[in-house]
This record gives structure tokens, C-alpha cells and sequence, in this order.
């Protein structure tokens, strides 16, 4: 037996191990040489691969040396010691790595992975509202481009934005880009929302109970808009034991017809720790997969039509291509990354 079909052989069985119920068998096999392949390359460029929790299964429980959610992940990529990083995630999460690590070489898998929320918003459109509100504090979700950061005082992720929003004492906030996020904050921390011209004055009178003191964008997240208080409706209907997890860039209905609502993270450590057996996950497809195989003995119920096509880029296949050609580098030309460093710096003193 050669080294290659010793190391693919014991990588398949590891995998098979954690995914035979998420992964057919054939599919296994071929991932697990791939999975082998990248783990050659990863130390040949002495590279460390970082994983958002909604890469596909095989992915997610092979190559990563890390996995986590948005806070994570920065983290990570802001202490790691290696010169390259791999970013399986979509974009923004990669130029977060390169601001926080400019002498890091910064690959992602694919050029197509962006986010609707990123692409919501432009820094021309940060400096109109700074010029409108003038003096008013202005809060940007980690889901925006550099450009935009550099624009913002300090970044949020989905597991920190309300002690980023209550760290600036302001009554009141600019709150961007992502419209269903922001009312959830301002509900957690009393503030209330001024929608700008972007936003229909239709959507302003749905939210009576939202007062006047945060200041949102329009921007919404493609596959978590989709979720619906109807949906849970059905599931409640059919499974009345199941407890409903949400992510935050859910609408504020949804969310208040949820019984818990968090980061990924948050939502992968609720399924663990409850001693309940049947859940309702309303975010991406993937994460879910992830989880039964690390706990097989939960019952996840999914919508997964609703499916993030940024996130489903990344592939094992392009990992491996990003190590052995690397690609596609990542830059952010200095003046941009700079200023939006401090914006992030700000959000990761905050713990
Ligand atoms: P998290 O920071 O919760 O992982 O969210 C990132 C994201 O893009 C969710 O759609
Ligand atoms: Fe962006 Fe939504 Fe995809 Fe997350 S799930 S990357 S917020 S489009």
C-alpha cells in the first residue's frame, strides 16, 4: 500500500465516520482523496484553512483547521502564525482576514462567492447618511466590503451586535446595511429605528412598535428573508415538540416567533447543549448536515429550498485548486484597509 492510499484510506474512514448519514458512500470516497490531496498542499504552503459553519459536510469536517462562525473565524485569521490563509467562506469574510493580516497571503476557492448583503451598500452611500445624520455613530454589519468598513466607526457580527450597539452609549445608532438585523437589535437594546430614503415608507408603518433612535439600511440576507412566521406555523403544526432556532438576519417576526435566535455558532452550541431532541433551523441548508453528523442522535427539521448560492462556491474541488494554483489573492489596497482595520480592531476589543 502506497503512503497516498494509506493516508486516503484512514481520511475516508474518519469521514465516513462522522457523515455516512449526510453523505452518500461513492461521493465519500472521491471527497476523501481530494480531502487528502489539500491536506499535502495545505502544509507544502504552510497554510491554515479556515471553514464558516455553513461550508457543504464533506468540507466542513475535513480540511479545516478551524471552523466557526463570522467572530470566529476573524479571530482566528487575526493570531494565526501561517503565511497562508485558505478562507472557505464567501468574500467579505476573506478581506476581513487580509485587513486583519496585510502581510498574510489570503485565498478564497472561488471569485464567485459575494453575499446580497455586502453587495447592498457602497461607502459612497456610508458617506451620504454620515453627511445626513451628521455625529451620529454609525454601526456596520461584518457582511459589507472593506471600502464600506473603512467608511464605519466599528463592525458587528450576528454574536455581538448588541454589546457593540450598547458599547456606544448612543441614543442614537446608524445601524447598516441589513435592514431585518438591525430592527432585532433595536429591539434587544431598546433603540429604534430611522429608515432612510432607501427603504419603502410602506415597510416603515409594518413596524409600528419600532421607536426612532437606530438608523437602519435596506440591505437583506437572500435566503433568511425567505423564512416566514407561516413556516414555523406548519412545523409547529406537524412536530409541536420542536424548539425553533432562528438567525438573527431573519425578519423581526420570524424571529419573535422563534424560541431562540443566534449566530451560527450560537445556534450549533443550542442544538448540543439542549436536552431536547427535535429542532427547526431557519438559516442555510448545510449547517444542519454539519451538525447531525457531530450528533446524530438529534432531529433537525430544514426548509432547504432556501439555500445560500455564495456559501455553495466553495467546494473541495476549488480548495484544492486555490492551494495549487493559488488563487484567487485577495487584496485590499492599503488607505481602505487601515481605516476599516480599526473598525474591526474596535469590534474585537469588545470581547
Ligand atoms: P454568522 O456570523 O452567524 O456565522 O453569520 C454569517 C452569515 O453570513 C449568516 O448568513
Ligand atoms: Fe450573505 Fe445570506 Fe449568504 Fe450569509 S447566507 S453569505 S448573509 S447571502
Amino acid at each position: 500500500m502506497t503512503d497516498k492510499t494509506h493516508g486516503v484510506a484512514t481520511l475516508y474512514e474518519q469521514m465516513k465516520a462522522k457523515l455516512s448519514k449526510v453523505v452518500p458512500d461513492v461521493e465519500l470516497k472521491i471527497k476523501a482523496e481530494i480531502a487528502y490531496e489539500i491536506n499535502l498542499l495545505k502544509k507544502k504552503r504552510n497554510a491554515v484553512i479556515l471553514g464558516h459553519n455553513y461550508m457543504e459536510p464533506a468540507l466542513f469536517h475535513s480540511v479545516p483547521d478551524f471552523t466557526g462562525d463570522s467572530l470566529d473565524l476573524s479571530r482566528k485569521a487575526a493570531t494565526t502564525d501561517k503565511d497562508v490563509i485558505v478562507f472557505c467562506g464567501v468574500r467579505f469574510m476573506a478581506e476581513t482576514a487580509k485587513i486583519l493580516s496585510p502581510h498574510k497571503t489570503v485565498l478564497i476557492p472561488s471569485a464567485k462567492a459575494g453575499c446580497s448583503l455586502a453587495e447592498s451598500i457602497t461607502a459612497e452611500d456610508v458617506h451620504n447618511l454620515r453627511k445626513q445624520f451628521p455625529g451620529v455613530p454609525v454601526v456596520t454589519y461584518i457582511n459589507t466590503y472593506a471600502e464600506v468598513k473603512a467608511e464605519c466607526d466599528i463592525c458587528c457580527t450576528s454574536s455581538n451586535a448588541q454589546k457593540v450597539v450598547e458599547s456606544l452609549n448612543a441614543d442614537t445608532v446608524i445601524f447598516l446595511p441589513d435592514e431585518f438585523l438591525a430592527a432585532n437589535v433595536a429591539k434587544q437594546t431598546n433603540k429604534h429605528i430611522i429608515y432612510p430614503a432607501k427603504t419603502p415608507k410602506a415597510l416603515q408603518s409594518q413596524k409600528p412598535g419600532i421607536d426612532y433612535h437606530m438608523i437602519g439600511w435596506s440591505g437583506r440576507c437572500e435566503v433568511h428573508e425567505l423564512f416566514t412566521p407561516k413556516d414555523i406555523e406548519m412545523v409547529r403544526r406537524q412536530f409541536p415538540d420542536v424548539l425553533v432556532l432562528a438567525h438573527p438576519e431573519c425578519s423581526p417576526e420570524v424571529v419573535a416567533a422563534s424560541d431562540f435566535a443566534g449566530s451560527t455558532n450560537a445556534m450549533i452550541n443550542y442544538v448540543k447543549q439542549s436536552g431536547a431532541d427535535r429542532f427547526l433551523l431557519l438559516t442555510e441548508c448545510s449547517m444542519g448536515d454539519n451538525i447531525i453528523a457531530e450528533s446524530p442522535g438529534k432531529e433537525l427539521v430544514r426548509l432547504c429550498s432556501h439555500r445560500c448560492p455564495h456559501m455553495q462556491e466553495i467546494t473541495l474541488e476549488d480548495t484544492r485548486a486555490a492551494l495549487h494554483e493559488m488563487k484567487y489573492q485577495v487584496e485590499v489596497p492599503d488607505d481602505i484597509r487601515v481605516r476599516a482595520k480599526k473598525a474591526v480592531d474596535r469590534m474585537l476589543e469588545i470581547g
